[in-house]
């Protein structure tokens, strides 16, 4: 199971600042079939790099079964996409 919780992320500086997650909160739970839709730039390329631990939220979290990735250290994030990714690969 997937859960994401409050998830925002923007992009910018100070000055200019732009809000591409506002806010997400779902759950995917195993076996589900989800589909993404959004206009170009709307942010669903940057909605999985945050899901899938290749970016960081600026605050929310995000977890997996019972693990919080947005919790792991850069380190410790690099080991749990390489045991994701070959657990994918293996079924
Ligand atoms: N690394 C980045 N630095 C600054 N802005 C970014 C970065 N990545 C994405 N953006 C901006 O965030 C917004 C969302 O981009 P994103 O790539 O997530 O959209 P998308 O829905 O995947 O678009 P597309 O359908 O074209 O793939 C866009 O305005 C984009 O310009
Ligand atoms: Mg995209």
């Amino acid at each position: 199971m997937i859960r994401v919780k409050n998830i925002i992320k923007s992009y910018g500086n100070k000055a200019s600042r732009f809000e591409v997650l506002q806010d997400i909160s779902l759950e995917i739970e195993e076996g589900d079939f989800v589909v993404i839709l959004g206009a170009s730039g709307s942010g669903k390329s940057t909605f999985l790099n945050v899901i899938s631990g290749l970016e960081r939220p600026d605050c929310g979290k995000v977890f997996y079964d019972t693990a919080e990735i947005t919790a792991l250290s850069d380190d410790e994030l690099t080991a749990f996409r390489g045991k994701k990714a070959k657990g994918a690969v293996s079924g």
